[in-house]
């Protein structure tokens, strides 16, 4: 295991976008499940690498609003998958600190997983180790879209006039409401977009794209990208003093 990537200028939120799972099953003759299981196994080493890095909040994109479109085959075996996780998993997590949330619209997600997404949310709360948020059928314009419309909805109310609709009341309406904003973006598996994700939260982040299919990024490539954000010059639209 790395050690301290340098705890003085670790992003203290690191969201990653866990992309490649497929084309790594693919590349092995494999089915693309085969690659999202092997995918499951790398987030629990990633989570557990974070407290030595420094890193307090890891948000992980594990479901689009977009990956609807998929086989049903594909949809149904990761909805299990994110099942049998949670349940073998919570124990753990629970255990080792981990606080969980989870961020998405789960109007669309089955009754079983939902109940377990709320037990593990309540058993963890009191948690403060790392912070861990899962985004599942979570969609950037979608959550920013629902703010919107709880905002109409309480402006119809009368608990609010349109004159206080500004960027920090719109922020307390989304999913992340109690999350800060991620310093750092990682996307692996060498696409460089965005696919959705953290749109608003990500306003300043800095991005970082690897090569690397998700299952094969190891604590070791993760700290190394640390690094890297270390040294780099953030002046969220300021000049240097
Ligand atoms: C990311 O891996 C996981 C999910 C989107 C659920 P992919 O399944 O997108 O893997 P590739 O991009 O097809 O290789
Ligand atoms: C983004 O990956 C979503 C997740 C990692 C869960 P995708 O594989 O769905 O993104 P696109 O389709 O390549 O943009
Ligand atoms: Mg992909």
């Amino acid at each position: 295991m790395p050690k301290d990537a340098d705890a003085n200028t670790a992003p203290a939120h690191v969201a990653i976008i866990m992309d490649g799972n497929g084309r790594w099953a693919v590349q092995r003759g494999r089915p693309r499940l085969f690659g999202h299981h092997a995918g499951a196994r790398r987030v629990k080493e990633i989570v557990k690498a974070c407290p030595d890095l420094g890193v307090k909040y890891l948000t992980i994109f594990a479901f689009s609003t977009e990956n609807w479109k998929r086989t049903q085959t594909e949809v149904a075996g990761i909805m299990s998958l994110f099942r049998i996780y949670l349940e073998r998993e919570a124990e753990e997590l629970f255990k080792s600190g981990v606080c969980v949330r989870f961020i998405g619209d789960r109007i669309r997600l089955d009754d079983k997983l939902v109940s377990l997404m709320d037990e593990l949310e309540l058993r963890t709360a009191q948690n403060d180790r790392v912070h861990l948020t899962v985004a599942l059928n979570y969609g950037g314009r979608d959550e920013v879209t629902r703010a919107a419309k709880r905002l109409a909805y309480e402006v119809e109310q009368g608990r609010l006039t349109h004159n206080d609709v500004d960027a920090e009341t719109l922020a307390q309406f989304l999913d992340t409401h109690v999350l800060p904003d991620p310093d750092l973006v990682i996307r692996t598996s060498g696409e460089a977009r965005i696919s959705n994700f953290l749109l608003w939260q990500s306003a300043y982040a800095e991005y970082e794209f690897v090569d690397t299919l998700w299952p094969d990024f190891t604590p070791n490539e993760f700290a190394k990208v640390l690094q890297g954000f270390g040294k780099r010059e953030r002046r969220f639209g300021a000049i240097r003093a």
